[in-house]
């Protein structure tokens, strides 16, 4: 039998990272959190100081690449060695990472990365492409999103709280502008997968977020 993997797939500021730790950490389970994946390449291609529109270049920084991640209370995530756990979380990576995360190529080099943590007892998978792509073959899937004005709101308090500076309205609209990308791309755009689970987490809290896919994972 295959190890089992539950995907939590939908935007940015969605709550995937708080539901999808809380989940693992029920189940004890792992937790993969791929949007990382693809912002430590951000981090990786701006400290090598590469063109990011060169996709060869990109490709060459994905490859090279040595990432170690640590689940503590907060995921710990080391690139070459060096902790780049704070830069992680800035508006500037996502943004880098949500443009090169559309080149076909790069998605291609990072596919196994992802794929190597499907391990015993099971797997939390958070990002785009899990239940479409990654862990199509998953047999629970879950598409978690809300309005671009409450994500925007979550998100600047996030930011706030790491003591990171941030303007709100700027901040949804640059969530706007990176769903938009990450859905009209040609190559594992964000979509839902036919056999997700829907949640419009908008008003509901967390907690209810997190019981609404628990009863419905131990239901199946
Ligand atoms: O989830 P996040 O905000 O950390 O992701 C950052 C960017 O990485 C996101 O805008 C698009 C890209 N990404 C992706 O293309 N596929 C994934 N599975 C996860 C993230």
């Amino acid at each position: 039998m295959s190890i089992p993997v539950l995907t939590i797939d939908g935007p940015s500021g969605a709550g995937k990272g708080t539901v999808s730790r809380a989940i693992a950490m029920q189940l004890g389970w792992g937790y993969l959190d791929s949007g990382s994946i693809y912002r430590s390449l951000a981090i990786a291609s701006n400290q090598q100081e590469i063109d990011i529109t060169d996709v060869a270049k990109v490709v060459r920084v994905a490859e090279s690449m040595l990432l170690k991640f640590e689940c503590a209370a907060e995921l710990n995530v080391k690139l070459n060695g060096k902790d780049i756990t704070s830069e992680l979380s800035t508006e500037t990576t996502g943004n880098t990472a949500s443009i090169i995360a559309a080149y076909p190529e790069v998605r291609a080099v990072l596919l196994q990365k992802q794929k190597d943590f499907r391990q015993a007892p099971g797997l939390v998978a958070d990002g785009r492409d899990m239940g479409t792509v990654v862990f199509a073959d998953a047999e629970k899937k879950v598409f978690l999103t809300a309005s671009a004005e409450e994500r925007g709101k979550r998100r600047y308090k996030q930011l706030i709280e790491k003591g990171i500076n941030a303007n709100l309205a700027q901040l949804t609209e640059e969530i706007e502008v990176r769903d938009q990308r990450d859905r009209e791309r040609t190559s594992a755009p964000l979509k839902q997968a036919e056999d997700a689970l829907y949640i419009d987490s908008s008003e509901l809290s967390i907690e209810q977020v997190i019981q609404e896919v628990l009863d419905w994972v131990r239901f199946l």
